[in-house]
């Protein structure tokens, strides 16, 4: 076992524990926001950097601060371990600037995104993020792909998470899409045009953070704000049966995976479930689902945040000139 103190609240955790995970265990509050890493998926993590902190004092036989800030999702509790998350400026730095960079290629098309709403990197900007970008760069674009015909790839939009390369090698047969290329010409691609045709393909759409990958029998239907989940299941010989229906009305507009309060899949399901089954009658209905803490359906969701500084003139000129 390793006692570990975050943010000042100290925990002990059973060796082998990230410090991720350990500050997953004392509560949200003191969790760093994730966008690659998905306990769900081995091998995640590493990618994004929004997880980084600072480890003020190493461990008990050595206490000596660890010279950079560390990939929390990739660095494992030493007994008498100190980290910093929240209650580091450094690191409240760094996390504005990874956002900036992840924001670097990202589209601003929020409100036609289908993601809106629940799209990770939304959060993160509001929470983590500078209120203004200071590149002058032209965005990367890509043409939209048909990945089959119920996954819509919008490559402008991947932040490069490797979550659903990660998903398709785990838990599909046969993976035909993965990332090609390197640098700012990395993208996610199916092996020859391929469509991904498996029972299991769909969960790509959950564990995308962002509207990279968005259900094509979702698009454009609703925003999502407007719908209800209600947690449903029925008897699956493929995978648990157990989802999220999206109601709006008495319509089922999708059906997702239960996400827990990281805002990931509890269960992976099949595509029956998700794409064939849209009636109330497919299901047995257990009542509403419990909001995610990051949900634009969660009421006063934005009431405890800063909000950002709204631009004046000053600072709309200080942009354009
Ligand atoms: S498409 Fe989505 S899940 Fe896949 S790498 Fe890009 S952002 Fe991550
Ligand atoms: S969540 Fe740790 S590097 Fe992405």
């Amino acid at each position: 076992m390793a006692k570990v103190t975050i943010d000042g609240i100290t925990i002990e955790v059973a060796d082998g524990t990230t410090i991720l995970q350990a500050a997953r265990m004392i509560g949200p509050d003191v969790a760093p926001p994730t966008m690659c890493y998905y306990s769900k998926l081995k091998t995640s993590g590493g990618y994004c950097r929004t997880c980084l902190v600072e480890v003020s004092k190493g461990s008990e036989k050595d206490p000596r601060p660890m010279p950079k800030l560390v990939a929390s999702c990739r660095t494992g509790v030493m007994d008498g371990m100190e980290v910093k998350n929240t209650s580091s400026e450094k690191v409240r730095d760094a996390r504005a600037g990874v956002v900036e960079f992840l924001l670097l290629n990202h589209p601003l098309d929020c409100p036609v995104c289908d993601q809106a709403g629940e799209c990770h990197l939304q959060d993160l900007s509001y929470e983590h993020g500078n209120y203004k970008t200071r590149t002058e760069f032209e965005r990367r674009t890509f043409d939209k792909i048909d990945i089959g015909n119920k996954i819509q790839l919008h490559m402008t939009r991947c932040i490069l998470c490797y979550r659903c390369v990660k998903t398709a090698e785990q838990i599909t047969d046969g993976r035909v899409h993965g990332v090609i290329n390197r640098g700012d010409h990395a993208e996610i691609s199916t092996y020859v045009e391929q469509a991904i045709d498996n029972d299991f393909s769909g969960n790509v759409i959950d564990v995308c953070p962002v509207g990279a990958l968005t259900d094509k029998t979702f698009r454009f239907k609703s925003r999502v704000w407007f719908t209800k989940p209600m947690y449903a299941h029925r008897n699956c010989d493929k995978c648990s049966g157990k989802v999220s229906l999206w109601y709006k009305g008495d319509d089922v507009l999708r059906v997702t995976g239960r996400k827990d309060q990281w805002g990931e899949v509890e269960e992976f399901i099949c595509n029956t479930c998700r794409f064939d089954k849209k009636s109330t009658s497919d299901w047995v209905i257990e009542g509403p689902a419990p909001i995610n803490r990051h949900s634009v359906i969660s009421a006063n969701k934005y009431a405890k945040l800063v909000k950002p500084k709204e631009f004046t003139l000053n600072d709309i000129k200080a942009i354009t000139d």
